[in-house]
Order: C-alpha cells, then sequence, then structure tokens
C-alpha cells in the first residue's frame, strides 16, 4: 500500500509511521511521498529518510496536492497533524481514501479551530472525565467522516493541558498504526 502523508507540524505521528515501517509492523505499508502546508519540522524527519518531501501553499494546497498525487497510484493519504481544511473537490475524491487523527473523542471536541491545545483546553473546561484520539476518515465536513477508531485515557485531577497533550500522544503513536495496518490488510 502506497501513501502520501500530509504534515503541518512537529510530525510525531509521521515520525510513527517511518518508525513503525522500519520495524516492520507495517509490512505493507510504503511512504511514497509527504506533503506540508508550511515550513515545519516535519519535513526535517521527512528529509531525513530521503523520503519524497514537497512544501505548498496553503491557499493552492488542495489543486497542488492533486498535481502531485497524479500518476503516482497512491492507496492512502494519511493527514498526520495536518492544519489546512481541504477543498470539496478533493475531499470527495479522495475521502474514502483519506484519514486524519484528532486529539479527542469525535463527535465531540471536533470541528473547525478545534486543533492542538484549545482542544484540550475544551475537554478540560467541559469536565470529561476521559479524552482520547479518533482516526476517522476525511469529509468535506471538518472532523465529520465515519470514525474508524479510538482509544481513551482517563483523565485524572490536576491534569492540565500538557498532561492531555502527552496522553493523548501516546494513545495516538498506538491507534494510527493500528488503523493504517488494518487498511493495508484488508
Ligand atoms: C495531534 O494532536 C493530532 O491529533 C493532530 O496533530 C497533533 C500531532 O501533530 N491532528 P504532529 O504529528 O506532531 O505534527
Amino acid at each position: 500500500m502506497k501513501i502520501a502523508v500530509f504534515v503541518s507540524g512537529g510530525g510525531t505521528n509521521l515520525q510513527n509511521i517511518i518508525d513503525a515501517v522500519e520495524e516492520g509492523t507495517l509490512p505493507n505499508v510504503e511512504i511514497s511521498m509527504v506533503m506540508a502546508d508550511r515550513d515545519c519540522y516535519a519535513i526535517e524527519r521527512s528529509l531525513d529518510k530521503d523520503i519524497r518531501t514537497y512544501v505548498l501553499d496553503r491557499k493552492t494546497f488542495s489543486e497542488d496536492a492533486e498535481h502531485n498525487l497524479e500518476g503516482e497510484e497512491i492507496d492512502l493519504i494519511v493527514l498526520a497533524g495536518f492544519l489546512t481544511i481541504l477543498t470539496p473537490e478533493f475531499t470527495s475524491k479522495w475521502g474514502s481514501k483519506m484519514i486524519n487523527i484528532h486529539p479527542a473523542l469525535l463527535p465531540k471536541f471536533g470541528g473547525k479551530g478545534m486543533y492542538g491545545a484549545k482542544v484540550h483546553q475544551a475537554v478540560l473546561e467541559a469536565g470529561e472525565k476521559t479524552s482520547g484520539a479518533t482516526v476517522h476518515y476525511v469529509t468535506a465536513g471538518v472532523d465529520e467522516g465515519q470514525i474508524i477508531c479510538q482509544g481513551t485515557f482517563e483523565i485524572e485531577a490536576g491534569d492540565e493541558v500538557a498532561d492531555l497533550q502527552r496522553k493523548v500522544a501516546e494513545v495516538e503513536s498506538k491507534i494510527y498504526i493500528q488503523a493504517i495496518k488494518q487498511i493495508s490488510e484488508a
């Protein structure tokens, strides 16, 4: 299975995928390319492994990405900390072959503007007892696509945004690899 990974940030999820491929946890998976919508650390992780890497303009990302994907026979697009909202044309073409990971338990705490620390802040303010991460297919509605899997953890008294970030990252490192593996074996 050939995958393209879209990134905007630190690239911890990208690194998890790279490691899983190298360690043989994802034996059927090849990372064909990485596309970033801004200058970010994820690009360094990608270049470090000699993966074909593109940095695209946010305003024309969907069109430019589509161009780069032409003729590449990509089986799955993996959004890994990717922040640009893709065009409806792009999501309708790729939606059944495109997944995202969200740092909370959807359908709650999702949607436009819900990313990074804001998500964890909202979870804490709502007084939730648990949080987690969700892997889902991507549709035009932000964070509204079909859920593939979730991982959860308990929120403990005194937990702050940084604690939730750390616990979510741990859950994400497991469930994103599981979801990609499951799709690669289907
Ligand atoms: C995670 O919170 C993930 O859920 C969200 O982006 C964050 C990770 O970014 N979509 P990265 O993989 O470190 O770039």
